[in-house]
């Protein structure tokens, strides 16, 4: 068949096995250990190989000392007893419900499935063991095992996401609920009152706002944002910041987040381009007491179900630097990798809202899109990516018990027009730590996912890397 042909259709299982010169079955095989990446499957449910794929699967069956190492260390090594459960497991969760709980309080690109994690602490922990999500994100390992009956620490270098972490799982009083209550009132009473406002122009006259006096020192605030919405945001910051007790005001400071995207100029969480939306006076302060109303509903939720005797730590510290951790039994998390999502640059306008340093946040930043596609000798590259990680690894290895399970669910990036596959960088850089690869499971993202970079293209299919720390001095 023709390249043009090739590229048209895509090839069958069994052309592309002849081309890399292996048998049919070989090359199912490393599909199934995620040694080489799934295609798509065609009208009839065949998988069909791109030509790029296809020809990925040839370069690797080029080279034989590695693949045949990496064969026979599956081969070889002995199945792990829990293999058999999760080999049974539909990693795919297509149309499995994942906003219940807390787990629908603010937007996070690229958070993973709650099913991915409740999976995995389900079968490789017990009930009292702490779970670590040394990327906490959004917090949704946290939840799972807070509500499987763990304790959970969670890590992160973004100080929005140990917001949001810390307001998910948190246990809400009688007394934060009734404070929580009284400014969702508030706060609707007040954008009803604006948006009734006949004076048209007259929206600021003199006591309506108590906020006035501040406003984030950020030179494109009023690019951003149009003048009333500056002005309904200072006013409802001013009301979270004064709320007495340290979850309402985290839960109240999670929820003004949650809508700063959508009304601001932004066009959206995962598109940095200014567009205007003509936000209505009153709106911002109408949605944030929305907001605030279902968040708190959501955490009354997690309150009933969660038990004050299983603990969780949100620490806010950057990997790199090797932080102090509680003593962990499981890790499970999902990594930042090169080119997948620049969270310094979409939660820009939401972390100088919160008053938070966002510059040092963007120096410290994995994997961010601004350091891979940097010109030059100063832009990052794969062995970034693999050197960060060994002395991630490095570190993990001191905190994680000895024979103890670190998950990590991570896609593929494109550097250069040059496809890497992150879960073999991950699982070569932590051998050195003395970790071993126990298992590793493909699946596939469900195509509505819009989470990642549209100029790389959609990632349909990741990895669950399932690493042992061997060698652990715990
Ligand atoms: C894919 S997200 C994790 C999402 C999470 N699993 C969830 O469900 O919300 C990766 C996280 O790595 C964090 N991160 C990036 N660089 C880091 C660093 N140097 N140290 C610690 N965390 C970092 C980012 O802030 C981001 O929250």
């Amino acid at each position: 068949m023709s390249g043009d042909r090739l590229e048209q259709y895509g090839s069958s299982t069994a052309e592309v096995a002849r081309r890399a010169g292996v048998h049919r079955d070989t090359l199912l095989r490393w599909l199934r250990h995620g040694l080489v990446l799934e295609p798509s499957r065609n009208r009839h449910g065949w998988r069909t190989f791109s030509e790029e794929e296809a020809r990925a699967i040839i370069s690797f069956a080029k080279s034989p000392s590695e693949t045949s190492a990496r064969i026979m260390t599956i081969r070889e090594a002995e199945p792990p007893p829990y293999a058999t459960t999760l080999n049974d497991i539909d990693w795919d969760f297509q149309g499995a419900k994942t906003n219940y709980l807390t787990h629908r309080i603010h937007p996070y690109p690229a958070k993973f499935i709650p099913q991915i994690p409740n999976a995995l602490i389900q079968e490789l922990s017990s009930v009292g063991d702490t779970v670590g999500d040394i990327f906490c994100g959004s917090g949704t390992t946290l939840v799972e095992a807070l509500t499987l009956k763990r304790n959970a620490v969670g890590i992160d270098a973004n100080p929005l996401a140990c917001l949001i972490s810390k307001s998910k799982t948190t246990m809400l009083e009688d007394a934060d609920i009734e404070i929580l209550q009284a400014l969702t009132a508030k706060s609707r009473a007040f954008g009803d009152s604006i948006l009734a406002s006949e004076e048209e122009g007259d929206l600021f006259p003199p006591g309506r706002f108590v906020s006035s006096a501040w406003r984030p020192s950020y030179d494109k605030l009023t690019f951003w944002f149009d003048a009333h919405v500056i002005e309904e945001l200072a006013e409802a910051l001013q009301w979270c910041r004064a709320l007495p007790s340290e979850a309402a005001r985290d839960l109240a400071l999670t929820s003004l987040s949650s809508i700063i995207v959508a009304v601001s100029r932004q066009d959206s969480d995962t598109r940095y381009v200014r567009r205007e939306k003509n936000i209505p006076q009153g709106e911002t302060m109408r949605r944030f007491s929305r907001t605030l109303e279902q968040a708190t509903n959501a955490a009354v939720e997690f309150t009933d179900i969660a038990e004050s005797r299983f603990q969780r730590h949100i620490i806010e510290a950057n990997l790199l630097d090797a932080p102090q951790v509680p003593p962990l039994d499981l890790v499970v998390c999902s990594p930042p990798y090169p080119n997948a999502y620049s969270y310094h640059l979409y939660h820009q306008t939401r972390m100088i809202w919160m008053g938070m340093d966002q510059p040092k946040f963007k120096r410290e930043e994995i994997g961010s899109h601004r350091k891979y596609s940097s010109p030059g000798k100063n832009g990052a590259t794969a062995e970034t990516f693999r050197g960060e990680f060994a002395s991630i690894f490095q570190w993990l290895a001191r905190h994680l018990k000895r024979n103890g399970h670190a998950c990590f669910v991570v896609g593929n990036s494109t550097l250069k027009g040059k496809t890497y596959n992150n879960a073999d960088i991950l699982s070569e850089a932590s051998r050195a730590a003395g970790f071993r690869e126990a298992m590793r499971i493909a699946r596939t993202i469900q195509s509505t996912k819009k989470a990642f970079n549209p100029v790389i293209g959609k990632i349909k299919q990741e990895q669950i890397l399932v690493l042992q720390n061997a060698d652990g001095a715990r």
